[in-house]
């Protein structure tokens, strides 16, 4: 497929298992980006494309498609397969406008009116207790403490799941996201595995539960009762509204904290002037949580602007390097939080644009009002820890602590 004279993504430095480019890719991104729109990955058996224009322009184009790959053995793998092919973010066509018609109503601004003071609440919540230990201990973990707690809340409350509930299935989402990086162990395929088979039978149960329930599982309930969605499907996109709703959030806010805290003159021109909209969408510009996504070309190939890609093929879209391209943000690969808000693809584009992106963005606004306005003078307080995945950008701990204000 490659020629063998132009260069790959790998001679560009482009490998997900080096824990060198995980930890900054964007180096690389800036050398695919220079040197052609689409480059051949050997490591991934696909082509890579890393320019914004490409990446909107292509995430948008009838010939590409999401088509889940269902893993092997069948036997093994059975329901991580039925939950991914029969959830809305890996169906085209009818079958996705037929889900994404359901659940639509619950995330735009007046579905989302409802929720509104609940995730205040959370945030004032959330807050009190990271004071409460800066207090008592002077330093707090802001994701253990803040940015897994409060998605987690959300989504759980809009699921109806039970607060003794969240920390089985925050694990179970864990080890199935897992499955989607390319860098994997033994042990994390089989962790992922159990993680599906119990979340999609805890799930099945919920759905039963008779009562009031929230509107979001309301809904799919409801559209199993009058045949919209079959039951797997209510299944699959209830978890992936857990998934969907959990991993990214919490990752966006740990990544813009990390950055914004570094820095006391940015954290607190973002505090004097309230630009917490500003922030929260560097934050999603500047670190995309979600660093690929994968599409097929399932049309024809011609008018796709890729030279050497065929139909058939597999392509990713690296929506992290199409975020820095220098051709698309001024002063691309500087952190910004007053930039003034440019549309970026950290929530994709097209058909499969993020469902829940007004309420990630209720979310991040929230918290971020209501944890800098409460406590002003947040700092790092050690290094922060990375995950150390591609796909999933993020970090499993950062300590922080407020250090008096000087007068
Ligand atoms: C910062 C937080 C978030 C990020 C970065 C994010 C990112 C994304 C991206 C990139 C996609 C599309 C993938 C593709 O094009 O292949 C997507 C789809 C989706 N997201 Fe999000 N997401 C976030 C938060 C949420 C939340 C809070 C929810 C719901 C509670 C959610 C639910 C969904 C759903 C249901 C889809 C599938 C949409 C479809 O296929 O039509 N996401 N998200």
């Amino acid at each position: 497929m490659n020629s063998g004279v132009r260069p790959t993504a790998e001679s560009l430095g482009f490998d997900p298992a080096d824990t060198a480019f995980v930890a900054d890719p964007y180096p690389c991104y800036s050398r695919m980006q220079e040197a052609a729109p689409v480059l051949w990955s050997q490591s991934q058996q696909m082509w890579l494309v890393s320019r914004y224009e490409d990446c909107n322009r292509l995430l948008r184009h009838p010939s590409l498609a999401r088509v889940f790959q269902r893993r092997e053995p069948e036997q093994r793998w059975q329901t991580f397969n039925w939950l991914n092919d029969h959830a809305m973010l890996d169906t085209e066509g009818a079958t996705h406008t037929r889900m994404r018609r359901l659940l639509s109503p619950q995330f735009t601004r007046t579905g989302l009116a409802d929720l509104s003071d609940a995730v205040n609440g959370v945030c004032t919540d959330l807050v009190a207790q990271a004071a409460d230990a800066i207090a008592s201990q002077g330093v707090f973990d802001l994701v253990s403490v803040i940015a897994e707690q409060l998605p987690i809340r959300v989504v759980c409350a809009l699921l109806g799941i039970p607060p003794e509930d969240q920390h089985k299935t925050h694990d179970w989402s864990l080890a199935m996201v897992r499955l989607f990086e390319y860098a994997r162990s033994p042990e994390d395929d089989e962790r992922g595995i159990q993680g599906a088979e119990a979340f999609a039978v805890y799930m099945s149960k919920l759905l039963e539960v008779q009562g009031p329930a929230p509107a979001a599982m309301l809904t799919l309930a409801n559209a199993v009762e009058d045949a919209t969605l079959d039951r797997r499907e209510a299944v699959a996109n209830a978890i992936l509204l857990f998934n969907g709703g959990t991993g990214a959030t919490i990752n966006a806010l740990g990544n813009g904290l990390v950055l914004l805290l570094a820095d006391p003159a940015q954290r607190n021109a973002v505090i004097e002037d309230e630009a917490w909209e500003c922030a929260v969408e560097e934050f999603l510009r500047y670190e995309a949580p979600l660093q690929l996504f994968e599409r097929q070309v399932v049309g024809a190939a011609d008018d796709l602007g890729l030279p050497g890609v065929q139909s058939g093929d597999r392509i990713g879209l690296l929506l992290g390097a199409a975020n820095r391209d220098a051709s698309r943000f001024a002063d691309s690969q500087t952190f910004d939080p007053l930039r003034p808000v440019q549309p970026h693809l950290t929530f994709s584009a097209g058909t499969h644009f993020c469902l829940g992106a007004p309420l990630a963005r209720m979310e991040l606004q929230a918290i971020l009002r209501t944890l800098l306005t409460a406590l002003p003078n947040l700092n790092l307080a050690g290094k922060p820890e990375p995950e150390h995945t591609y796909v999933v950008r993020g970090h499993r701990r950062i300590p922080v602590s407020q250090i008096p204000m000087r007068q």
